[in-house]
C-alpha cells in the first residue's frame, strides 16, 4: 500500500523513465531477505534489489564495518590523492582472490562507469576503433555503455552513439571471425541476464578468448550482476577456464553501498597515466571509504568456500521447490536463475500477483517469457520453499 501523498511526491519529483510500473512499494524497513512497507506488509525480496543485496539487507557484519568506518571518517578526497585505508584493504583482498593478470583496479561508483572505464582503458591500450558486444546484452545507461547494449531500439533515440560498434549473436562461434585487428575490445557477460540468464557455452567462451588473443583485441567481462558469489563462484568466469583482460564489477560489490571497479593488469592500467596534465581518468566519489569498508566485509563473507558451496546447494533447492505445470524451464547458475513459463502472456500478471502474495520478482529486459529468480545468497531452504509456495499460488490464480 502506498499513500496517495507519497505516490504524488514520487511522480512529482522523481523523473520517471517508463510508464511501466508493476509495483511501487513504499519502503519502511528491510532486513535480510525481507522488505516491509509502510502499511506493515512484508515481502520476500527475490530480486536482491537487482543483484545488489547478495547478503540481504543490512547484514550485521557489514553494518558493523560501516559503523566502524564512520567513527573514523566518511569522505576525505577525490580518488587517487590521499591514502584511505579501506580502499587499500579492499583492493588487496580482492586482488588476492583474482587471477595473476587482474591485479590492479580503478574504483568507480556504478556498473555503467565500470564499463565506460574499461572501454576507455582498452582504447588507451591499443588505439583501435571497433567495439564488439552481443545481442540482448545490457551494459548500462551512459552513452558509451548504451552504444554496446544489444538492442537497437534502446539505442535509436540516442543516436549518434559511439561509432564502429558491432553486435554478434551470443554463443555463436562462427561469428567470432567478425573480431579483427581493427577491434579494440569485446565486451561480454558470462551469463546474459537481460536475455533470461543465458549461460555462455564453454566452447564459445574459449573460442572468444582465443580469437581476441589472435587479433590483439582486449576481452572485457561484465560481471556486474554475476559477480560476488551470485553463480556459486566468486566470479562467473571461474566456471570456465577463461580469464578476461579487463573485469567490470559493481552492484553487490559494496554490500548495499555504491562502489564498482574495472580491474586489469598493472601494465594495462599504466596507460591511464598518459602524461597529460589533466588526469587520464578521474572520479570524485569512486572508492568511497564507507562503501569500501562494507565491500571488504561482504567479500570476506562471500569468498569463504563453504559460503560459495551453499549457493550451489541453494540452486538445487530452487530447482526442487519451484515446480508447477506452468513452469517450462529454469535457466542459469547458482542463484542467478530465471524461470520460463509455458505462456509468455502471463508473465506480468504472475509478477503482480506475486506482489500480492508478498513475493517480489522481476521479469527480464529482453526476454519477456521469463522471470528472474535472484534471491539473496543468505536465503534458507525454508524461505525458498515458502517463496515457491507463493509463486505456485500466483500461477494457480492465472
Ligand atoms: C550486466 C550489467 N552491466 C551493467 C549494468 C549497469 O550498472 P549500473 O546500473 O550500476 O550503472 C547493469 C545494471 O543492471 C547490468 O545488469
Amino acid at each position: 500500500m502506498v499513500s496517495s501523498q507519497n505516490q504524488h511526491l514520487f511522480k512529482r519529483y522523481l523523473a520517471q523513465t517508463s510508464d511501466f510500473q508493476p509495483f511501487i512499494i513504499d519502503v519502511r524497513h528491510a532486513d535480510g531477505v525481507y522488505i516491509t512497507d509502510k502499511s506493515g506488509k512484508t515481502y520476500m525480496d527475490f530480486t536482491s534489489g537487482m543483484c545488489v543485496n547478495n547478503l540481504g539487507n543490512r547484514h550485521p557484519k557489514v553494518m558493523e564495518a560501516v559503523h566502524r568506518q564512520l567513527e573514523q571518517y566518511s569522505y576525505t578526497m577525490v580518488y587517487g590523492e590521499f591514502i584511505q585505508q579501506p580502499q587499500l584493504d579492499f583492493a588487496e583482498r580482492l586482488c588476492a582472490l583474482l587471477p595473476s593478470s587482474l591485479q590492479m583496479l580503478f574504483y568507480v561508483n556504478s556498473g555503467s562507469e565500470a564499463i565506460e572505464g574499461a572501454i576507455k582503458l582498452a582504447r588507451l591500450n591499443n588505439h583501435r576503433p571497433g567495439i564488439v558486444s552481443f545481442k540482448k546484452s545490457y551494459h548500462g545507461s551512459t552513452l558509451g555503455a548504451m552504444s554496446i547494449v544489444g538492442k537497437a531500439d534502446f539505442q535509436a533515440p540516442l543516436s549518434p552513439l559511439l561509432p564502429q560498434t558491432t553486435l554478434l549473436d551470443y554463443n555463436c562461434v562462427e561469428q567470432l571471425t567478425t573480431i579483427t585487428d581493427h577491434t579494440c575490445c569485446v565486451v561480454a557477460e558470462v551469463i546474459q541476464s537481460g536475455a533470461g540468464m543465458v549461460v555462455a557455452d564453454v566452447a564459445f567462451l574459449k573460442a572468444l578468448r582465443q580469437r581476441c588473443n589472435e587479433v590483439g583485441a582486449l576481452l572485457i567481462f561484465d560481471e556486474i550482476q554475476t559477480g560476488f558469489g551470485r553463480t556459486g563462484k566468486l566470479f562467473a568466469f571461474e566456471h570456465y577456464d577463461v580469464v578476461p583482460d579487463i573485469l567490470c564489477i559493481a552492484k553487490s560489490m559494496g554490500g548495499g553501498f555504491p562502489v564498482g571497479a574495472f580491474v586489469a593488469s598493472p601494465d594495462r592500467m599504466d596507460k591511464l597515466n598518459n602524461g597529460h596534465p589533466l588526469l587520464g581518468h578521474a572520479t570524485t566519489m569512486g572508492g568511497h571509504p564507507v562503501a569500501c569498508a562494507a565491500g571488504l566485509e561482504t567479500l570476506n563473507i562471500i569468498s569463504a568456500p563453504q559460503f560459495l558451496c551453499s549457493v550451489q546447494q541453494k540452486e538445487q533447492w530452487i530447482r526442487h521447490y519451484f515446480k508447477h505445470p506452468q513452469i517450462k524451464t529454469i535457466r542459469g547458475k547458482g542463484l542467478f536463475l530465471s524461470v520460463e513459463l509455458q505462456d509468455a502472456n502471463t508473465i506480468e500478471n504472475v509478477v503482480i500477483r506475486c506482489v500480492d502474495h508478498g513475493l517480489l520478482l522481476l521479469w527480464l529486459l529482453f526476454n519477456h517469457d521469463t522471470i528472474a529468480l535472484t534471491p539473496p545468497l543468505i536465503i534458507t531452504e525454508e524461505e525458498i520453499a515458502e517463496a515457491a509456495k507463493r509463486f505456485c499460488a500466483a500461477l494457480d490464480e492465472i
